[in-house]
């Protein structure tokens, strides 16, 4: 007996389907109902939807999934989310590199790097279920989880942060942590690198990772070195992982400064080792260049900077710090000093790195993009055309599928985003539609804020948000609780080997 027809709101016919698991493509239709996918492959005779899409030569894909943002304020100050829907990004993770915009209230100006996230007011959340019930009553268009960040801890419960936090810190920001898994958020993240955070050791990050534990949480790290001691540093996240029995995700993988081009070679087999061990995921940004504070420290490391934005000096962004120093007839350190607060791009990474990082097995695709910059990293417009344009189609890094994945099932997996990160009948229907012979980053580091080619469509649970190369209004993202997700790396498992889970 002949299957009976579909009625479905919507019904891509026609595409190349890339389901987000690594699978390589089928040719197929896929229809949606309300906000699910309802059916995939061959379509039933008959079957029809009120709005067709003849999507010949299109792949469709899950949505794409950015594990690195610093979204939290975007969100709600910019609820389009332009820089991402137009990359066909669906959902993302906030509250990264230690920095969550909540629990926390600031009445100045912000530590940096807290002012990554906005001016003065916007850290106006003292409890994290304040922020959520916010983003619930004014909704952006795509969906988000949450990470806490061990720096907004700090900021909010010590009174200086160049020493570790005594134990009745540690309890203050025990409890506070507690508070936010318990509205929704799903692990805790650490800047260990920036000065409000260095200071912290190792104990105390651990002390906090048990806290996330007892809610099935995860711990994300932005780490205290990706320098000339990248591996000490990746010993301590596994060690806090080990310690905490919590799946560890290491941010924006990357090995800095000319001294270490090169040092790939060493941390993707530490990683791949350890991670038969223990549950390991990193993410990595399709870039040589980092972006950040204007920070003297990180002289050394960079071969040219790039002012991105400065409180002194609005006028200056987007302009090289050397020029701006011969300007001023002084060094760069005495320019950088001059513009203070500021922020920068920093180019100072090894290009074969970057893609010996993007290619190895288990790296996810993270934009670490920065929405309050004036002149941003153009990574927060650029990453995922990047990946799937320049380094899987035309340098042929890995197969399109590969590059789908990394950027979709893995992420999921990684983040127990159910029923997300991949088309399948039941899932969300989070889908983009594009062109994969046209796909490409078009924001440069001379012009930073280009929407890219080829993303045609993007549908977040069943609604438009992208179509024709403009927004579309449409806010049907929703802020996703630790409740309504599935374990993190769940269904985790090393390339080869065993499966170690906590
Ligand atoms: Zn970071
Ligand atoms: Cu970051």
């Amino acid at each position: 007996m002949p299957a009976s027809p579909i009625r479905a709101d919507l019904i891509i016919r026609n595409a190349q389907l890339i389901d987000g698991t690594g699978a390589p493509p089928v040719g197929g239709d896929l229809a949606i109902a309300g906000d699910r996918i309802v059916a995939l492959g061959a379509l039933p005779a008959g079957s029809s939807a009120p709005s067709e899409i003849d999507a010949r030569g299109k792949v469709a894909a899950p949505g794409f999934i950015d594990p690195h943002t610093h979204d939290d304020n975007l969100l709600l100050s910019d609820p389009a989310m332009t820089p991402k829907v137009s990359q066909g990004v669906t959902t993302v993770v906030a509250g990264n590199c230690g920095i969550s915009l909540a629990p926390l209230t600031v009445a100045g100006a912000p530590t940096p790097p807290l002012d990554l996230l906005g001016d003065a007011g916007v850290f106006r959340f003292p409890r994290f279920a304040d922020y959520l019930d916010q983003l619930d009553q004014t909704p952006p268009a795509i969906n988000a989880a949450f990470l806490v960040g061990h720096m907004s801890l700090r900021v909010g419960c010590m009174d200086r942060f160049d020493r570790p936090a005594s134990a009745a810190e540690i309890a203050q920001m025990a409890q506070r942590l507690d508070d936010s898994l318990a509205a929704g958020a799903i692990g805790l993240s650490t800047g260990l690198y920036y000065k409000p955070s260095e200071a912290a050791p190792t104990d105390e990050v651990i002390s906090l990772a048990k806290v996330a534990k007892r809610h099935g949480g995860m711990y994300v790290t932005h780490m205290r070195n990706e320098n000339d001691r990248v591996m000490s540093a990746l010993d301590e996240s596994f060690a806090i992982g080990r310690e905490a029995q919590v799946p560890v995700v290491i941010s924006h993988h990357k090995v800095i400064g000319k001294a270490n081009f090169g040092r790939s070679a060493e941390t993707l087999p530490f990683l791949a080792e350890r991670a038969k061990r223990q549950p390991i995921g990193f993410d990595v940004y399709p870039y040589i260049a980092s972006s950040t504070v204007l920070s003297v420290d990180r002289f050394n490391a960079s071969q040219r900077i790039i002012v991105t934005w400065s409180k002194q000096r609005p006028e200056v962004s987007g302009r090289d710090l050397a020029d701006i120093a011969r300007e001023m007839n002084t060094s760069i350190e005495i320019a950088a000093a001059a513009l203070q607060p500021a922020g920068a791009i920093y180019f100072m990474m090894d290009e074969d790195d970057v893609q010996k990082i993007l290619k190895a097995d288990g790296a996810m695709v993270g934009s670490d993009g920065l929405p309050h910059d004036v002149f941003p990293h153009p990574r927060l417009w650029g990453t995922f055309p990047r990946v799937l344009g320049h380094y899987a189609r035309d340098l042929q890094l890995f197969p399109l599928h590969e590059a789908v994945h990394k950027m979709t099932g893995l992420t999921a997996g990684y983040f127990g985003l159910r029923d997300r990160g991949v088309l399948r009948v039941g899932a969300f229907a989070d889908v983009v539609l594009f062109d994969p012979a046209t796909v490409i980053d078009r924001a440069t580091f001379q012009a930073p804020t280009q929407p890219a080619a080829g993303i045609e469509l993007v549908l977040v649970n069943g609604k438009p948000v992208w179509r024709d190369g403009a927004a579309t209004g449409a806010r049907p993202g929703r802020a996703l609780r630790r409740a309504t997700l599935d374990k993190p790396m769940g269904g985790w498992r090393p390339a080869r080997g065993t499966t170690p889970a906590f």
